[in-house]
């Protein structure tokens, strides 16, 4: 196989949390995917990604679990190194993301410090952890310590167990005004970006428009957040089991992966992906 970095790179300037505000605030959306490893980060990036996810979704993809539980932070320093270095030969303009995985954030913010600290050291520009009101704290820690951070609520897969399954989140009055103060705490403490994952759409369209400072990035969450994501794998094609519903394969109309790749970015800019009727509740 040829390791030579994808053709024909689409033009731009580094993706920063300053041009992704300004994303938000012209109504542009922001488009997200996964990447473990450097040669689909290159191609992702070429192909106009504007944020790469280090996802703990590895655990699963890359590495056959049935959850992410059993994912080590030194799993994620690993993939994240690779992600980081597939970026930089390339243009390396997409903003990289890398997951605090199960175990590694909890116990305290001083844990988180650390961990956050091997991710920002192998690449990442920014960590994700998963939690409500119990994070906040951390996540100003993390912030005003000059470590970008993105929250995720919703349906948090670190705690599928609690969870009792794959379940949408916020479905009734009581847990919906939950996730909405959440947000609210969130970015009052500093995160720029939340995903949402699995919750109704007219609920995170709601919640997206009341938070200015941190743009919701959705999975599974409808068309009013200010972006999506998806596992890359799931958008094209590859999965083990049945996709979820919030999946689009955008490889069944493309010529190649490149071609799927900015398909996923041109859908998302237009619109036109996720589309309520399919991929939300
Ligand atoms: O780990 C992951 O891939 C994620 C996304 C599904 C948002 O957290």
């Amino acid at each position: 196989m040829s390791s030579s970095p994808p053709t024909t790179p689409t033009p731009r300037k580094a993706v920063t949390l300053a041009r992704m505000a300004d994303m938000r605030a012209r109504g542009e959306k922001i488009a997200m995917l996964t990447a473990y490893d450097a040669t689909f980060a290159a191609l992702a990036d070429a192909a106009g990604v504007d944020c790469l996810l280090v996802g703990d979704s590895l655990g699963m993809v890359c590495q056959g679990h049935g959850s992410t539980v059993g994912v080590s932070l030194e799993a994620m320093r690993y993939h994240t190194d690779s992600v980081a270095r597939g970026l930089r030969r390339v243009q390396g303009s997409a903003w990289l993301i890398a997951d605090l995985p199960f175990g590694s954030y909890q116990e305290s913010r001083e844990q988180a410090l650390r961990s956050a600290t091997v991710l920002m050291q192998a690449g990442a520009q920014m960590v994700k952890l998963e939690g409500g009101g119990w994070t906040v704290d951390t996540v100003r820690f993390l912030t005003e310590r000059g470590i970008p951070v993105c929250a995720h609520l919703g349906f948090t897969p670190q705690t599928v167990h609690a969870l009792g399954g794959y379940r949408v989140q916020g479905r009734d009055d009581g847990s919906a005004a939950r996730l909405r103060e959440d947000a609210r705490a969130l970015e009052e403490a500093g995160a720029a970006l939340l995903v949402l994952e699995m919750v109704p759409a007219a609920l995170a369209r709601a919640l997206s428009a009341e938070r200015p400072r941190c743009a919701t990035i959705g999975i599974g969450a409808g068309s009013g957040t200010a972006g999506q994501v998806l596992v890359m794998h799931d958008m094209l094609g590859i999965h083990l089991g049945r996709p979820p519903k919030f999946v689009q394969d955008f490889m069944a109309q493309a010529q190649g992966i490149e071609g799927a790749l900015r398909a996923y970015v041109q859908a998302v800019k237009a619109g036109r992906f996720p589309d309520d009727t399919l991929h939300a509740w």
